[in-house]
């Protein structure tokens, strides 16, 4: 049995990795702040005798450090961050803090305690827009946001101050994760909670374009897998690798599943593309599958029944 703290522990993805951990038994000190997680998407997680909510700030000064210290983790998983693009641009400054300097203070935490592993919350942003696809990580860093910034800018820290201090750091690069809890609530959250909310209300969703682009859509459920074989795992070394399926879908596809489930809600409207909007995105999955030994196993249909029978 681990140590494991999670930072971001009451948002989308840090919820379900908290709740993978303690399925395979380890102790878990979940940090959020409560500024985008929630603490009801830790509900059952808390009924475990294993796991604590701490409510922190990671971005500011010294807290961690008395956290890791407190609780002297095996590894931290760090997922706490500024998860909207959209704010990131909005906002540079928050985004700097939350998704750059935040990851230092975890650096900070780890040199001063000994912590050996780190896991962390990159993205496919980091690759801007790149049309060779699929997307390898050997790809041009090209990032066209302050979020996708900030995400290679981390992934740069991290690996430094990897090779200084001679912790173990994997950068994951989740492409388009997709699953129960994920937040609808601004137009800039991610397609498939905003149809799936739409659904849900009985409202036809809108489409930007024709609906021919495609995504690699990955469930969140096999993130979290990615993210607990990551940190677990001691034969694993340092690198940063995609976290994706290898497998392009398009918004049609998307909304023939939902539409299977909703008859009675009318057909999508189909609304100017967005500005800016790419339209295809794929990630190349070997890299993830060589280092650790990681194939996504949730197919999307299936995701997304579990997502529209979870209502
Ligand atoms: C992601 C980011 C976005 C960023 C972009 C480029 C998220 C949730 N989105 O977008 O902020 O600008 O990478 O780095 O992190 N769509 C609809 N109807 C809707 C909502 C979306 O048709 O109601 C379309 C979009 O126009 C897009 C596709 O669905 O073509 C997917 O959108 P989204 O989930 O935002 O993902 P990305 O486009 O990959």
């Amino acid at each position: 049995m681990s140590r494991i703290i999670v930072t971001g522990a009451a948002g989308f993805i840090g919820s379900h990795t908290t709740d993978r951990l303690l399925a395979e038994g380890h102790d878990v000190l979940s940090i959020d702040n409560l500024r985008t997680g929630h603490r009801h998407n830790l509900e059952e997680a808390l009924k475990s005798p294993k796991c604590r909510l701490q409510i922190a700030d990671v971005a500011e000064e010294g807290v961690l450090d008395g956290l890791v210290k407190e609780f002297q983790p095996d590894a931290i998983i760090h997922l706490a961050a500024l998860v909207s693009v959209q704010e990131s641009i909005d906002d540079p400054d928050l985004n700097l803090r939350l998704n750059y300097i935040a990851t230092q203070r975890v650096t900070t935490a780890m040199e001063a305690n000994g912590v050996s592993r780190v896991v962390f919350a990159s993205s496919a942003a980091i690759y801007g827009d790149t049309t060779d696809l699929p997307i390898s990580e050997d790809a041009p860093k090209m990032p066209i946001s302050p979020y996708g910034e900030a995400k290679w800018n981390s992934e740069e820290w991290l690996h430094a101050r990897a090779a200084q201090s001679g912790f173990v750091v994997r950068c994951h690069r989740y492409f388009n994760v997709f699953g129960p809890r994920q937040d609808p609530a601004s137009p800039y959250s991610g397609v498939i909670s905003i149809f799936d909310r739409c659904y849900l209300d009985g409202k036809p969703v809108t489409i930007f374009g024709d609906g021919q682009q495609t995504r690699d859509f990955i469930s969140v459920h096999d993130v979290a897998r990615a993210n607990v074989i990551a940190a677990m795992r001691p034969d694993i070394k340092s690198g940063s690798a995609n976290v994706c399926t290898g497998n392009a879908t398009s918004l049609l596809d998307i909304v023939n599943v939902f539409a299977s489930y909703y008859p009675q809600v009318a057909a999508p409207s189909f609304a100017e593309g967005r500005e800016g909007d790419i339209i295809h995105s794929l990630g190349c999955p070997d890299r993830v599958r060589e280092q650790l030994g990681f194939v996504a196993e949730v197919p999307v249909a299936d995701g997304l029944g579990e997502l529209i029978r979870a209502g």
